[in-house]
């Protein structure tokens, strides 16, 4: 038989990367700029479109899906090609695919400072951009699947079955947690309420560390490790054992970001188990990986993308060492909610996707453009500034963490708490967001450092767009060995099965989390005086909505003496059962809200949200002044109303149609209210819905609790 010619497309890796720097760039500016707000409100300049709460999800959505996305799919399209000895099946849809994700990441650009979002964290995009996003994701899937298909290789090696994976799962995800009921063209509200909305959202959020962050990342680091070493990977065994275990296992764990929720305890605690057992697979890749590179220390201490392959795996170790830690209770109920989370997630982005993601850029560009990088000294320059950076940042945060952790539950011994005012715990930890700022802002000038090598090697270089490649075609007549007989191995060479069997894997953990507490009622108890939100609280909810306040406040009081002490009664899953979409937050920036209803009067919410440190002195809080001139928008009420009826809950036959007139009736209540303290204030402004949402929050079961009035 004849070799064959042919060509490896280039280009579109090329493209992939120059799109991974330039959002990464972007994404961590951002990044800089929320973190910047949280030590000084003034950085939220006064309007609204970059406004903390509008714009955290940007640089979620950009590091996570513009930055990481593009990187995955400039390793996936480089090594699939070689790997398979094939060109990509389709240029026109590689094409498609680039240019597709790059207009929905301008799409989130666009609709997330004007404040479109669904508020799932990480899938805050509307509807009409959810659905973008499958069709170009089943792009990447056909050309991905058309290339295994006319492969030249007969064994499909252990990076493809993590992209397999990937491809599989992300899809399930995604359209599960995507289930939304359109009210207008960027407006929607999902079909899950509650605890049940919780569940679907940490089954996806988690899993989108697992199959986003994490699967496809294994499968670069299995294509590119070896090669830059020049070493074959360790174990093969180990990559089949841990492969299956850990697509197996991650699936689980997304309930371990519901711990002392409203969640049902046995979905708990099962998120719990899975979570510990992920040590053991996600450390045999780390083991795999940093095994692969025994006997070839020297060559880490010249090379400085190796250096950076070290140090990625490494925070990969640490990172799944410390998440299955977070998991367990005792420790989750100090680091839960606290600055300590968000240390974890930069080991592994900083670390792990980051530093991964250079190395790869540094090995690949140079290739790409067949010469040499521009700068040695440089990179390395990079690698030390940006491992500084991860320190800079991780180190203070912790610290923060621990901090947050333990004011909140200190009591003093006459059994009151030592820090009854909320915000003393969040001035007290501003020094160290101070550090991390400067920790983010090293990890940046690495990044630019590392924009202008790459750039400069691309000129000096030129790049071999079409580079020239032969190989046998398939079928080959080669003696079968022995080996190819193993269950493994036949799999290999079964695309198709292999994705099959993946989608299997996967289903279960969510099916077994999901099924009891969608059909079982006892997992949701009803509590009768629980009532819908009247059509101006669900607008005002709404604006809650819009401005992303669940960025800084979560909706859920935790059974410990230390929160019912702070908040009130702790919250109960029968409360939340109108809650389309769920509101419980991740991060405790400010206090808890969800008893936050009747607390203060309506005087003391407005002028708080006018100016948070006129009620609050020292209060990092933006202002939001824009809800006292913005007329509030009350032509979408009836369809609001009428979409809550299809989705089940009670408002009478007809009341979409009376809505407006009861939303005037509470409006111009609340408006007489005000003017009792001497605050004029026209009835149809966005504040007023604000201010009747806040009022109702946690008020449907009885609560003993005096308001307290402004001037206190
Ligand atoms: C950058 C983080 C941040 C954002 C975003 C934010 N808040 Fe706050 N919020 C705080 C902090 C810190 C406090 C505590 C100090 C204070 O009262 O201002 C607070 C306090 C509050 C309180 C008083 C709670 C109590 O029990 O004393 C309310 C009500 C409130 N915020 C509502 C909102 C609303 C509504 C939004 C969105 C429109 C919002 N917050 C957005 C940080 C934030």
């Amino acid at each position: 038989m004849q070799l064959e010619k042919f060509t490896y497309d280039n280009k579109i890796v090329r493209n992939f990367g120059i799109a991974a720097v330039i959002w990464g760039i972007i994404g961590m500016l951002v990044g800089l700029l929320v973190a910047l707000q949280l030590f000084k409100p003034e950085m939220n300049m006064g309007n609204q479109y970059t406004t903390f709460g509008r714009i955290r999800p940007l640089h979620t959505n950009a590091v996570i899906f513009a930055f990481v996305g593009n990187a995955i799919f400039m390793g996936v399209y480089y090594s699939l090609q070689r790997l398979l000895k094939a060109r990509m099946f389709s240029d026109t849809l590689s094409k498609i695919h680039f240019w597709g994700w790059q207009l929905i990441i301008i799409s989130a650009v666009i609709t997330l400072p004007l404040g479109f979002t669904s508020s799932h964290e990480y899938a805050e995009l509307e509807w009409p951009i959810d659905i973008a996003i499958t069709l170009i994701w089943v792009v990447f899937g056909i050309n991905m699947f058309g290339t295994i298909i006319k492969r030249r290789e007969r064994h499909m090696y252990v990076a493809i079955w993590f992209y397999i994976a990937t491809f599989v799962t992300i899809a399930v995800l995604h359209i599960v947690n995507s289930f939304q009921l359109p009210i207008s063209f960027l407006k929607s509200y999902y079909i899950y309420a509650g605890v049940q909305d919780a569940l679907v959202q940490w089954w996806y959020g988690h899993n989108a560390v697992a199959f986003f962050l994490t699967t496809p990342y294994l499968g670069m680091m299995y294509y590119f490790l070896p090669k830059m070493a020049n070493r074959p990977v360790y174990s093969y065994k180990l990559s089949i054992l841990h492969f299956w275990s850990l697509i197996f296992i991650y699936i689980w764990a997304g309930p371990h970001h519901l711990l002392y929720t409203a969640l049902p305890g046995w979905a708990q605690s099962l998120g719990v188990v899975f979570s510990i057992m992920l040590i053991a697979p996600s450390w045999g890749g780390m083991i795999n990986g940093l095994l692969t590179l025994r006997g070839a220390w020297d060559k880490v201490r010249e090379d400085v993308t190796l250096k950076f392959m070290v140090v990625a795996l490494t925070a990969y170790g640490m990172a799944t060492f410390e998440g299955p830690m977070l998991s367990l209770k005792q420790i989750n109920a100090i680091a839960h909610l606290t600055d300590w989370i968000v240390a974890h997630v930069h080991v592994g982005a900083l670390g792990w996707n980051g530093f991964l993601t250079f190395g790869v850029l540094y090995w690949l560009i140079p290739r790409l453009y067949k010469t040499e990088l521009y700068s040695k000294k440089l990179a390395s320059f990079h690698f030390w500034i940006g491992t500084l950076g991860i320190l800079f940042y991780a180190i203070p945060m912790y610290w923060a963490g621990f901090t947050q952790g333990l004011m909140w539950k200190e009591f003093l011994p006459e059994g009151l708490l030592k820090y009854p005012n909320f915000l003393a715990t969040t001035i007290q930890i501003i020094p160290l967001h101070i550090t991390r700022g400067i920790g983010g802002a090293l990890y940046l000038i690495g990044a630019l450092v590392m924009t202008y090598n790459l750039a400069k090697t691309m000129l000096k270089g030129k790049l071999v767009a079409n580079e020239p490649a032969e190989a046998m075609p398939l079928p080959v007549v080669i003696e079968e060995h022995p080996d190819d007989k193993k269950w493994h191995r036949k799999l290999e060479r079964k695309p198709i099965k292999f994705m099959i069997i993946s989608l299997i894997v996967i289903l279960f953990g969510g099916m077994v989390e999901m099924m009891p507490t969608f059909t079982i009622d006892a997992n949701v108890p009803t509590i009768s005086t629980v009532k819908p939100y009247t059509p101006l609280e669900l607008q005002g909810r709404d604006l809650y909505i819009r401005e992303g306040c669940v960025g800084c406040h979560t909706q859920t009081v935790r059974p410990f003496r230390s929160e019912t002490e702070r908040y009130g009664e702790y919250s109960k899953a029968g409360e939340y059962v109108y809650d389309h979409p769920f509101l419980w937050g991740s991060k405790r920036t400010g206090p808890d809200l969800h008893r936050v209803g009747q607390k203060y009067s309506n005087a003391w919410h407005y002028n708080h949200m006018l100016d948070p440190t006129s009620m609050a002195p020292g209060s990092i809080m933006p202002a939001y002044d824009w809800f006292i001139t913005q007329k509030l928008d009350t032509s979408t009420t009836a369809s609001k109303i009428q979409a809550m009826q299809r989705l089940g809950v009670p408002y009478p036959d007809g009341f979409d149609k009376e809505a407006n007139q009861n939303l005037m009736n509470q409006a111009n209540e609340i408006a007489a209210d005000l003017q009792k303290a001497n605050i004029q204030v026209k009835s149809d402004r966005e504040i007023i819905a604000l201010i009747a949402y806040l009022q109702r929050l946690g008020t449907d079961i009885k609560l003993n609790r005096q308001t307290i009035p402004s001037n206190q």
